[in-house]
């Protein structure tokens, strides 16, 4: 049995909002957890360069058309303060201390809803004082929103660190359009309830005017508990909540096709992709995976899904090899650091069993990759391997696809990922199922040039038929009354 209806949480009398307007008076907001550039690294370059993705510059260019500005927070741990405008955009950054960053960042963003809405594949923590954190948060990102919108603007608020500003900045603003977007997936029922905050996550998310999921699934998910807990009406597209309409829907997101195949077709990149599989040994075969070393992602089980592939004769370290990119992220997390060392046990095993001298079957890297030598990896991919357990939509899967011009290569995906409701010319794998993952590589190893490519060139329609400038377009066309 469901819980009975809940009443409707309320802002707590601590984070009574009040705002100073500045003179901004942006038409259209963006807010993200982070702002849209990064720190450059490298010594000698422009001090602040874009963060790299599709996403970034699908919102950066709809900004620069519409007088735009971008809210997020710097991710710097460092006093330098970043630009106040960039690439034609305006930006304002939003402060948080270290001790913030533990609670709101490390802690209910990625320690508490992180793992809650991924299928709860590490035990979730829920920690009061890092939801009394999270609140601050978010009235802080509400409140810098309120302060920038022009009257009778827009506002669109981007994934899971910011679900209570849509309901906050509604408080303070009853006169702007409000757009949430969730990036990861919206969790069943069955899990969502062990949040000792459900329904003031629901509460904070049904301050939107649209609130838009990557999949059907998660927004059915969204609509059921919306209406089981807070007592809302309507149908799974159209709540009816404290008097309003909400619209609620999927918008699968892509990536720039243009640019993706502009950069594969570059002759530099190109060469490099060539001077990649020479530097492996000139394989008859190469496996690829590349994830943000998440323990979200099942590098490890694919690993050793390949691993026992060496085993059982069906590849041959002499003529194949596995390539893994392991981008870091949120190092500092225990669940994380724990992925890390285990996922380096089984790669180690692996090249200790199977690898031979001067041929490793495995190569691995822990570092972030730049964008051409991405694309020059993706290019010599025979196989590329996308095996999350749980993943919202997945860019990986849909950059592979993009590269693949000639119609060659093959794509072995999960099951769980949200490109999966997609691309169907995939070989899709339950991840869980090392035998599956198996027989997916197998069946992606003995498919026919013929078979292989009429997959391939079915994805590929799929996802030229809507890019991230067109699901940027949708979303806010849909958000419009
Ligand atoms: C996922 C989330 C994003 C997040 C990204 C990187 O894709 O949906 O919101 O920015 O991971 O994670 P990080 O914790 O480094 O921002």
């Amino acid at each position: 049995m469901m819980q009975p209806t809940e009443p409707v949480a309320e802002i707590r009398p601590a984070l009574e909002p009040t705002f100073a307007p500045d003179d901004s008076g942006a038409e259209l907001v963006i807010v993200a957890n982070r702002l849209p550039i990064q720190r450059s690294t490298t010594p000698g370059a422009e001090d602040w360069r874009p963060s790299p993705g599709g996403l970034v510059s699908a919102l950066t260019s709809v900004l620069q058309n519409r007088q735009g500005l971008w809210i997020g927070w710097s991710g710097a741990a460092t006093d330098i303060a970043p630009p106040t405008s960039f690439e034609g955009i305006r930006l304002k950054s939003v402060d948080i201390s270290a001790e913030e960053y533990d609670d709101f960042y490390l802690g209910f963003s990625n320690a508490t809803l992180w793992p809650l809405y991924h299928d709860a594949i590490r035990t979730p923590t829920f920690h009061r004082t890092w939801w009394h954190t999270y609140q601050e948060i978010n009235m802080r990102y509400a409140k810098a929103a309120a302060a920038s919108v022009a009257e009778g603007g827009t506002v669109w608020i981007h994934d899971y660190q910011l679900q209570l500003v849509p309901n906050y900045l509604r408080q303070l603003r009853p006169d702007v359009r409000i757009g949430f977007f969730l990036h990861i997936p919206f969790p069943p029922t069955e899990l969502f309830m062990q949040l000792p905050w459900r329904k003031e996550i629901l509460t904070g998310l049904l301050g939107a005017d649209l609130i838009g999921f990557q999949v059907p699934q998660a927004a059915a998910n969204f609509s059921r508990i919306a209406r089981r807990l807070l007592g809302a009406t309507g149908t799974d597209a159209s709540l009816i909540f404290d008097g309003r309409v909400i619209k609620v829907g999927a918008f699968p997101i892509s990536v720039d096709c243009d640019f993706i195949a502009a950069s594969a077709a570059d002759p530099a990149v190109r060469a490099r992709a060539r001077e990649i599989r020479q530097s492996l040994g000139n394989p008859e075969l190469i496996l690829l995976g590349v994830d943000r070393l998440d323990y979200t992602k099942g590098i490890q089980q694919r690993i050793k899904a390949v691993s026992e592939l060496f085993a059982d004769g069906t590849l041959d370290p002499a003529k194949h090899v596995l390539v893994q990119v392991a981008v870091p992220s949120r190092e500092t997390d225990a669940h994380y650091e724990r992925e890390r060392h285990d996922l380096e046990q089984v790669i180690s095993e692996m090249n200790g069993d199977y690898g031979v001298l001067g041929n490793p079957v495995i190569h691995y890297l822990h570092q972030s990759m730049g964008f051409e030598e991405l694309m020059a990896l993706y290019l010599e991919a025979d196989i590329m391997l996308v095996t999350p357990f749980r993943d919202g939509m997945n860019l990986v899967a849909k950059e592979y696809v993009m590269c693949r011009a000639d119609g060659t290569g093959k794509l072995v995906l999960s099951e769980f990922a949200g490109a999966a409701t997609e691309l169907r010319g995939a070989f899709i794998v339950n991840p869980h199922d090392l035998d599956g993952i198996k027989e997916g590589i197998r069946m992606a190893l003995n498919a026919t040039p013929k078979e292989a490519k009429s997959r391939m060139l079915r994805m590929r329609r799929k996802i030229y038929r809507r890019d991230v400038y067109d699901w940027t377009e949708e979303f806010l066309n849909a958000l419009q009354p």
